[in-house]
């Protein structure tokens, strides 16, 4: 099998209806959260492919049975800012994960990522390595978050988004072919100053209320 250049769409009804919520810009701040939180744990479900597990013995009431544990640790690296906003919900439907931290701000003139911030765990180098950010857009932010978390020596990574534009995804696999890229949903192009279109607009200011919204 290719594994390469695995880029997976998300057809799930229930996901698309709460990123419905979340493009509508009379979608408030607290609400426009819970919907993050919660498409962040229906998006789990579908990268489970990616956790490897290994068989276990288990007593049950009645007998003796085969159950799973995890293989290999499994973090979880969302960037932040906005990427925290998915953490929530990631890891109250993964066990035992592990989280990692990437700060990068992306420069509004030039589009370019800028780092102010890292803190990853050091386990197995075959640990599962969940990158979060709901926002693919140029690629920068996620190809800075990659090359940092396989500096340490990470070799099992993929990018979980809510929203997609396919430049970024080609950014990745330029790189990266490697890498899986899960998105909720693909949208059209990026504007001129670099924002998803359709989109949501500013994934970090409308999930910390630091947008010039009113709701
Ligand atoms: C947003 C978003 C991504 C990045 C995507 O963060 O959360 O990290 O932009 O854009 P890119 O694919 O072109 O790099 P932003 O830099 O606005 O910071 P914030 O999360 O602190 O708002
Ligand atoms: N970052 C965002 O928050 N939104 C976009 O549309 C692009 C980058």
């Amino acid at each position: 099998m290719n594994n390469t250049n695995k880029s997976i769409i998300i057809n799930d009804n229930l996901i698309k209806l709460k990123v419905s919520k979340l493009r509508n810009v009379n979608t408030g701040f607290a609400d426009f959260n819970k919907n993050v939180v919660e498409i962040s744990s229906l998006l789990m479900a579908h990268i489970s492919p990616e956790i490897q597990l290994k068989e276990t013995t288990i007593d049950t009431p009645n007998e003796k049975t085969t159950g799973y544990e995890l293989k290999y640790p499994i973090i979880l690296v969302p960037i932040l800012r906005a990427g925290l906003g998915m953490l929530e919900g990631a890891r109250s439907i993964i066990p035992n994960s592990r989280v990692g931290f990437i700060g990068v701000q992306r420069n509004e003139e030039t589009l370019n990522p800028e780092y102010y911030y890292d803190k990853l765990p050091k386990v197995d180098k075959n640990a599962t390595v969940i990158i979060l950010d709901p926002m693919l857009a140029t690629g920068g932010s996620a190809v800075f978050a990659i090359e940092k978390v396989k500096e340490l020596g990470y070799k099992n990574i993929s990018i979980c988004a809510i929203i997609s534009a396919q430049v970024g995804i080609d950014r990745i696999f330029k790189d990266h072919p490697e890498v899986t890229v899960y998105s909720a949903v693909l949208d059209r192009q990026l504007n001129d100053i670099g924002y998803i279109c359709p989109g949501l607009g500013d994934a970090g200011d409308r999930i910390f209320g630091t947008d010039n919204y009113d709701n």
